[in-house]
């Protein structure tokens, strides 16, 4: 599904889904946030992250996030949640960082047709590629993480503003 444009009345819904929702997905929502707004069109989005799991509810990022994101001038100011099924309705487009992320948001009753992968849009992924989970590995892993959301969100703002 091509990303729906957005307008200043009616903004695109976008959520990014990791599993904690420290790691991966507030850096992608900071990065796509941060290019939109250079863009001059950061008001025809509204931009969220959430976790398929609960573990780390109401943290910040986890501070390599912050670090790589500060790196790159990006601020990541959200706290972490978990999804609901009302997100899978409200949201327009649900962009998880993994497959496994994937099956959990279709398990959870969500629209396969509105569900699509982060890399789907990285021109060095393809429709099936993953951001790997940074959490357990060395802090480059972060580095690797940040190139991916910035290569891939620069992607879908091409494709819903060309
Ligand atoms: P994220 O990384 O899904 O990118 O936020 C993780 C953060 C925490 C855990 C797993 C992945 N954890 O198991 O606590």
């Amino acid at each position: 599904m091509p990303i729906p444009s957005g307008t200043e009345q009616r903004p695109c819904r976008v959520l990014f889904v990791c599993l904690g929702n420290i790691c991966r997905s507030p850096l992608a929502e900071g990065v796509f946030l941060h290019l939109a707004q250079s863009r001059g069109s950061a008001n025809k989005y509204q931009v969220d992250s959430a976790g398929t799991g609960g573990w780390h509810i109401g943290k910040p990022a986890d501070p390599r996030s912050l670090a790589v994101a500060a790196k790159h001038g990006v601020d990541l100011p959200s706290r972490a949640r978990q999804v609901s099924r009302d997100d899978l309705e409200e949201f327009d487009l649900i962009i998880p960082m993994d497959r496994a992320n994937r099956e959990d948001l279709i398990a959870l009753g969500g629209d396969p047709a509105k569900i699509k992968l982060l890399r789907a849009w990285d021109p060095e992924g393809g429709p099936d590629a993953e951001v790997p989970d940074p959490y357990y590995g060395e802090d480059d892993g972060f580095d690797r993480v940040y190139a991916m959301c910035e290569r891939a969100c620069e992607g879908m703002l091409d494709e819903s503003n060309p």
